[in-house]
């Protein structure tokens, strides 16, 4: 076994050496009160948006104390600029505040909900989304997105899933960087570049049962094989800040906990950028019995390493006083206020606080065509096709469709949740508007058919005429934007409302009628029953503000789907967690007989989901064949070369995501039946056929056994595939 060196110590205390802020910063904290440094860790809502409970606040005299650091929920230039003109006039030193926002799939020019973006698996695309994000909200005054949520996530009751990249350790980290990348850009001082901010630290997605906020407790092998690597992967491509989680980590509350913040974030990893809380999350330490009271919660958090408060009023409240009853040192609070100040410089706001304040460049942002062209081919990528019998799609301009569904026409849904500053009054193209594009209204036979939600049954016969008028059948339905999200976890996953009964209604009324099923929703939902009744099912997300022209351009062809599952889709919540890459157990069941008494199964389900991890159809298809490896052995400072052939077999051009997975077949601690280590996405012409080559190292296989980071020799099994269900048939040795 080889001990690998994960864990590298840097230096614990914040500095801005070897930036060239270093000195002026030293030279700022020399002028400032103990109040004044408090007032840099403490932030307040604008109230522009609600993303949390009511707390009033009375902000404009705060700021005009210098007892801010930082608003979020404000945005546009005019109102930024007002109360930064307080900041930097009306304040004795006039620092700047540090405006920040849920810019998290888009500000106005809304991408996919970041699921969705994932499926795409595309993280050039990933990168361009956030970068145009981070145009449009630098744009109208924004500094900081409280964003990517690189949480892991394998419970589709949770709410939050939908804002995640979904269920996997490697795509996930992948996806991570590229959302920093995008976002911060190569040059924070430029007026376009935001800084990102890695949250919720750490497993916020493994909430007991999928309620949110709820208890969390894994084994430290579990914490750091799945859960921590998309955030190292933030801190290795240089994320400026972090944001604790709600919930507690094996009964220490995230935003108390000693061991994630300043063991594993500051000493192993070496992160120097500024840690601010999640909402209202150091009173919160009380309610979770960590803390007697506020003023306890306040110490805990600040020797915890937490650099700033957002809505707790903690700091501000009880900071000096426990610092003059000698229960935190000083330091504590300069080693805060030290890398709070050196992201304000870092982004230039000392040399123009009102760089991002323009309000020409507001104009000519927002809204550009050309965002909004790219918004409407990403909701074209992040299309999974999960169905397509008899080659229900594409569909053919000279056919009569009946578009039915509450979400045919829906404009303000569409969005997803967390939609930022997004305008859910219009401006969003339906898939109505996406397929009128294709179609004249004489071949568009509408009706609504029922709502998300509620038992009304009436408009049921309406749409089984439609259906009775047309040549095909495309339903829109799902789930209301608000059904997933913060706080909007869901114990039934289902459809919800009357919309299955309409499907099988039309389904009763034209039998021999292809139905489309396209889906909006912010999890995996349990589709047992409509893969039953449908043709074809497309998976479209929350496709954004361009959505309904990237789903049509999917529908009818111009965009030949290549969208893959980040995430199990289970037959049943009652398989739910449910994973690509679990663990074999002890007893698992032989393929060959799966009812075998006394084996890790159900009675009455398979263990196989519904859509597996790495899924999705094209209207091509592709065929995997060759596969080589440079040696059957290698040693632990080679390089293992894995090809295959993948040849575009059908009619259409298409882009197919080619992904290689290992199975560490023993080890110390038992490894996971699959395990996705790269994936490249690939454009074929019909009958095209390319060599595609992966290269693994023994960094690769590396793996945490509850005591060290180690590399074990032994045998492997590896793949290349297009989705992640195959029964693997080569491997290789690592000595
Ligand atoms: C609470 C959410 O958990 C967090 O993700 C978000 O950034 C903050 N509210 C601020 O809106």
């Amino acid at each position: 076994m080889l001990v690998s060196a994960s864990c590298t110590t840097n230096n614990k205390a914040p500095s801005s050496e070897g930036t060239p802020y270093n000195a002026k910063v030293d030279s700022l904290m020399n002028l400032m009160t103990l109040q004044e440094k408090i007032g840099q860790t403490v932030m307040y809502s604008g109230g522009w948006s609600v993303t949390g409970p009511t707390v009033s606040s009375n902000n404009k005299k705060f700021i005009k104390e210098g007892a801010v650091g930082a608003m979020l929920n404000v945005y546009s230039v005019k109102g930024t600029r007002e109360l930064q003109r307080l900041a930097v006039e009306e304040t004795r030193l006039g620092i700047p505040l540090l405006f920040g926002y849920d810019v998290i799939h888009g500000f106005k020019t809304i991408f996919p909900i970041n699921l969705g973006l994932a499926a795409s698996w595309d993280l050039e695309d990933i990168e361009k989304g956030s970068r145009i994000a981070a145009e449009e909200a630098s744009a109208e005054g924004i500094h900081w997105t409280f964003a990517p949520m690189v949480d892991i996530a394998r419970d589709p009751r949770w709410g939050r899933i939908s804002e995640g990249a979904g269920e996997d350790v490697y795509l996930g980290s992948e996806i991570a960087k590229a959302y920093v990348k995008g976002f911060q850009g190569d040059d924070l001082s430029k007026h376009n570049t935001i800084l990102a901010c890695a949250k919720h630290f750490v497993g916020y997605g493994a909430a007991q049962a999928g309620r949110d906020y709820h208890t969390v407790n894994m084994g430290y092998d579990e914490l750091r094989n799945v859960y921590l690597p998309p955030f190292k992967a933030a801190v290795d491509v240089g994320v400026e800040t972090f944001m604790t989680a709600f919930n507690e980590v094996n009964g220490v509350p995230a935003t108390g906990n000693k061991f994630i913040f300043r063991d594993v974030l500051r000493d192993e990893w070496g992160f120097k950028g500024f840690v601010v809380t999640d909402y209202t999350a150091i009173n919160e330490l009380v309610e979770h019995g960590f803390a007697e009271d506020e003023k306890h919660a306040t110490e805990l958090a600040i020797k915890a390493g937490i650099d700033q408060d957002m809505m707790s009023s903690a700091n501000r409240l009880y900071l000096e006083a426990l610092v003059n009853e000698g229960k935190v040192d000083v330091k504590l609070i300069d080693d805060a206020c030290r890398r709070i100040l050196l992201a304000k410089y870092k982004l230039g706001l000392f040399e123009d606080p009102y760089r991002y304040c323009d309000e020409q460049r507001e104009k000519e942002m927002v809204y550009k065509p050309e965002f909004l062209e790219a918004a409407r081919q990403t909701a074209a990528m992040c299309s999974v096709l999960l169905k397509n019998e008899d080659k229900a799609l594409p569909l053919d301009k000279n056919e009569t469709i009946a578009l039915i569904g509450p979400l045919a026409r829906d404009k303000e849904n569409i969005l997803g949740n967390w939609a930022a500053a997004g305008d859910r009054k219009g401006r969003a193209i339906s898939v109505y508007q996406g397929i009128q594009e294709y179609l004249s209204d004489s071949k568009i036979v509408f009706a609504k058919g029922c709502n998300i939600e509620g038992e009304d049954q009436s408009g049921f016969d309406q749409a089984i005429k439609a259906a009775r008028k047309a040549d095909k059948v495309v339903m829109v339905m799902g789930e209301d934007y608000d059904m997933s999200g913060e706080a909007a976890s869901r114990t039934n996953i289902k459809l919800p409302g009357r919309q299955t009964d309409l499907i099988k209604a039309i389904r009763k009324a034209v039998p021999n009628k292809a139905i489309i099923l396209v889906l909006m929703n912010g999890r995996p939902l349990d589709l047992s029953e409509e893969d039953t009744l449908a043709d074809a099912i497309l998976e479209t997300w929350f496709p954004g503000t361009s959505g309904g022209y990237g789903v049509a351009d999917v529908l009818f062809g111009a965009y030949n789907p290549s969208g893959k599952l980040p995430v199990t889709f289970p037959r049943t919540l009652g398989q739910i967690p449910i994973y690509y890459n679990m663990k074999n157990t002890g007893r698992p069941i032989p393929p060959d007989d799966p009812k075998e008494d006394y084996k890790s199964n159900y009675i009455d389900v398979p263990n196989t989901p519904l859509y597996p991890f790495g899924h999705g159809l094209s209207y091509t298809t592709f065929e995997y064949g060759n596969l080589e490896l440079s040696g059957e052995t290698i040693g632990m400072s080679d390089t293992l070369t894995a090809s295959v052939t993948v040849t575009n077999t059908g009619d259409y051009d298409g882009h197919e995501v080619v992904q290689l997975y290992i199975h560490d077949k023993v080890g110390s601690i038992t490894r996971p039946v699959k395990e996705l280590k790269g994936f490249k996405k690939i454009f074929l012409e019909k009958g095209q056929s390319k060599r595609v080559s992966f290269e693994l190292s023994p960094k690769d296989l590396e793996f945490y056994n509850n005591e060290a980071f180690v590399i074990e020799p032994g045998a492997f099994e590896i793949a290349i595939k297009g989705t992640s269900d195959f029964d693997f048939e080569h491997s290789f040795n690592l000595e």
